[in-house]
């Protein structure tokens, strides 16, 4: 499945702005928060990079694998530093083990079938040395399955404007929950002067209990589960930050330990 933004890296950047790499920031101090043994990373559905750049100029090793050919080949020319790869989290196999895996924006939630989402952790599991950490953040299935259809998310669709490269880009979205597939689905109708087209995209929603019980299947032991604070929400990360554990808000963050043995 593609998207205007997963063919268009720059884009997508211009759509989803980060320019104090917040995302970067909050993997670096969750990593020596939580123990990471040692700085090589592989970012897993890196989408532009930009993630696994910052890092790299933080002087972590980084490496980062995507599905969509666009992102990668936008990797390799922006970020010579990062060692890219296409790669579906599914069969991944890069015959080598780094000290952090970061999924980052839902990425993991592109899998809906419980199949799927196993086969990646335990691919991912199996790219980390024991003791290495898996850092993901993702949607809460737990806010958007419980969530009132009112709240501002759900609540109606939503017109975003953007000028990029001299063209008008407008993006008309429409969230809903389908609770009986446990699917966020979004349509999206994009139009520009001369073109446009509509987009079909969902994310499987994971209740914190069943996204612990995967990791455990997978080879995880789980360290932290939390709602805020995180590079997507309204509070900003701090390296001392208290972890919002009630799991109540939108956004799910997971920091979880590779055990000696995988499954
Ligand atoms: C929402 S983007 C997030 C990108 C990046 N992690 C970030 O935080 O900006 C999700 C990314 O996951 C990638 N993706 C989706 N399914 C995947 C899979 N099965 N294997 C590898 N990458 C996948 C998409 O191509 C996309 O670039």
């Amino acid at each position: 499945m593609t998207t205007l933004l997963l063919d268009r890296p720059e884009l997508y950047e211009a759509w989803f702005p980060d320019p104090d790499a917040r995302a970067a920031g909050f993997v670096a101090d969750v990593a020596a928060r939580f123990g990471a043994p040692g700085h090589r990373l592989l970012d897993a559905g890196c989408g532009t990079g930009r993630d696994a750049a910052a890092l790299a100029a933080r002087g972590w090793g980084a490496s980062a694998v995507d599905l969509a050919p666009a992102m990668v080949e936008h990797v390799r020319r922006h970020h010579p530093a990062v060692d890219a790869a296409e790669a579906d989290l599914r069969t991944l196999d890069l015959g080598r083990t780094v000290d952090v895996v970061t999924c980052l924006d839902s990425t993991l939630l592109a899998l809906h079938d419980t199949a799927d989402l196993l086969a990646a952790l335990r691919r991912i599991a199996a790219h980390l040395v024991p003791g290495g950490l898996l850092v993901a953040e993702m949607r809460n299935g737990a806010f958007l399955l419980t969530a009132d259809a009112h709240v501002e998310l759900l609540a109606g669709e939503t017109e975003r404007v953007r000028r990029f490269d001299g063209v008008e880009y407008t993006a008309r979205t429409l969230l809903h929950v389908d609770h009986a597939a446990q699917l966020l689905r979004r349509r999206r109708t994009w139009t520009w002067p001369g073109g446009g087209h509509t987009e079909h995209t969902a994310w499987r929603l994971l209740f914190p209990r069943e996204l612990t019980d995967l990791l455990d299947r997978a080879g995880f032991d789980v360290l932290a589960l939390f709602d805020t604070p995180g590079p997507r929400t309204d509070e900003p990360w701090h390296a001392d930050a208290e972890l919002g554990t009630a799991l109540t808000r939108d956004r799910l963050h997971v920091v979880a330990r590779r055990r000696e043995e995988t499954r």
